[in-house]
């Protein structure tokens, strides 16, 4: 068996080690290894630490078999060939050039052995990573020597250009969904329909339809660290207009967010204070627990600015999660979760509920965030009928159909 440790057991390295475990199960063995307890656990147990269709049924096949998650880093790493007697595999989005910082260290330390460090950035997106995994786009290897054999799909590229493709990609298609909310802002300005506008647009193939719906905004884990990453990189390297110009992407997705916020108080007769308004979605997109950058942080403490009292629900995301998101400073992110510094108080005017017909209930306004295919379906007069009038709906992700809406009386 060729024995893989990856360090990390996150959205990453999680899904991926398991889907690697699964493709080979008769020559590779995997550990994902990390140093948070309370994560290895619940990797090891039925409630895994991340939601993601498909993943349980990929884990419980290999895990225990030749699938292990542990916290013993250096015994992993001591045992691994990947990670390796060699080779170092870099995956998970990293500043670019780390690879050149891991060469170094290594080199220093080698005690004799040569390394190869590979960069091998990983694409795949939250709520379709199995899927991702399965049938990817592309495979790039970047490293100071390829491989001799090429196949299709995989590409292979000098180090520096394989670390900075994944930012690229990552900023482009940021830049794509900043191009089409800065379009929402004209057509709401102008009267134009923006599904509209982006269809039209999207059916040149050189454009192409994907990732052009307008949106309260791009989240995630990724978009806005990569595109600042970019911006860094482009300064030190004297290009103050090429960071400016990806710094731009950025300030329009904040731009959009306020604007969402801005439209529900002006729409509400300029206050939202004292009223209850119910926030369907929390979690940055469907088919995933995740909230890291999540818009709904931002609006749901823009609405709190105000003084509005909030009913949230999500299909996947839990009360502790979202309350110690609205408690807490952007920074205090960064604390490495076993860590756990402080119980955060819950958000008194936040109440976190598990049904939608709940959240609605005597709210004076609702807004969607997260485009869960289960809010397309839901029994709108139902949720009408329980909301003082007038009943007002804000929709940040296009799922819902306005003009029926409007006929059962909803503000939309
Ligand atoms: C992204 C990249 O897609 C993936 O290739 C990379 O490996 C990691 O970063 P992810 O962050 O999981 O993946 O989510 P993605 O599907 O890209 O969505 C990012 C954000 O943009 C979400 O908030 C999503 O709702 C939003 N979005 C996406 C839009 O607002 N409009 C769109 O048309 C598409």
């Amino acid at each position: 068996m060729v024995k893989i440790c990856c360090i990390g057991a996150g959205y990453v390295g999680g899904p991926t080690m398991a889907v690697i475990a699964l493709k080979c199960p008769a020559i590779i063995e995997v550990a994902v290894v990390d140093i948070s307890v309370s994560r290895i656990a619940a990797w090891n147990s039925d409630h895994l630490p991340i939601y993601e269709p498909g993943l349980d049924d990929v884990v419980k096949s290999c895990r225990g078999k030749n699938l292990f998650f542990s916290t013993d880093v250096e015994k992993h790493v001591a045992e691994a060939d990947i990670i390796f007697v060699s080779i170092v595999v870099e995956k998970s989005t990293v500043p670019v050039k780390t690879a050149e910082a891991i060469e170094k260290i290594l080199t220093h330390n080698s005690k004799g052995v040569k390394y190869q460090i590979l960069s091998n950035p990983e694409f795949l997106a939250e709520g379709t990573a199995i899927e991702d995994l399965f049938a990817p786009d592309r495979v790039l290897i970047g490293g100071r020597e390829t491989p001799d054999v090429p196949e299709e799909r995989i590409l292979c590229t000098n180090l520096w250009s394989a670390e900075l493709s994944r930012l690229a990609a990552n900023a482009f298609l940021a830049q794509r969904i900043s191009s089409v909310n800065a379009m929402s802002a004209l057509c709401e300005a102008t009267g134009a329909d923006v599904a509209q506008v982006s269809h039209a647009v999207g059916k040149d193939t050189r454009i192409g339809h994907k990732f052009l719906n307008a949106s309260v905004g791009f989240s995630g884990s990724c978009f806005q660290k990569d595109i600042l990453n970019l911006v860094y990189i482009c300064e030190c390297n004297g290009l103050p207009e090429v960071a400016n110009y990806w710094k731009q992407v950025i300030k329009v997705n904040d731009y959009q967010k306020t604007r969402f916020v801005n439209r529900i108080v002006s729409s509400m007769f300029n206050t939202v204070s004292g009223k209850n308004i119910a926030v369907f979605g929390f979690a940055f997109k469907k088919d995933t627990g995740d909230t890291r950058e999540t818009l709904a942080i931002d609006v749901c403490k823009g609405l709190l600015g105000d003084k509005a009292h909030l009913s949230i629900y999500d299909p996947q995301v839990t009360e502790e999660q979202i309350q110690r998101d609205l408690s807490m400073d952007k920074f205090d992110w960064d604390h490495p979760v076993h860590l756990q510094p402080r119980s955060p108080s819950s958000v008194k005017s936040v109440s976190v509920v598990w049904d939608a017909y709940e959240a609605a209930k005597g709210a004076h306004g609702l807004c969607i965030l997260t485009e869960w295919v289960e809010f397309k379906n839901l029994d709108y007069k139902k949720i009408y009928d329980n909301m003082p009038k007038p009943a007002f709906l804000f929709d940040g992700r296009n799922v819902v159909d306005p003009q029926k809406l409007r006929e059962i009386g909803f503000i939309v």
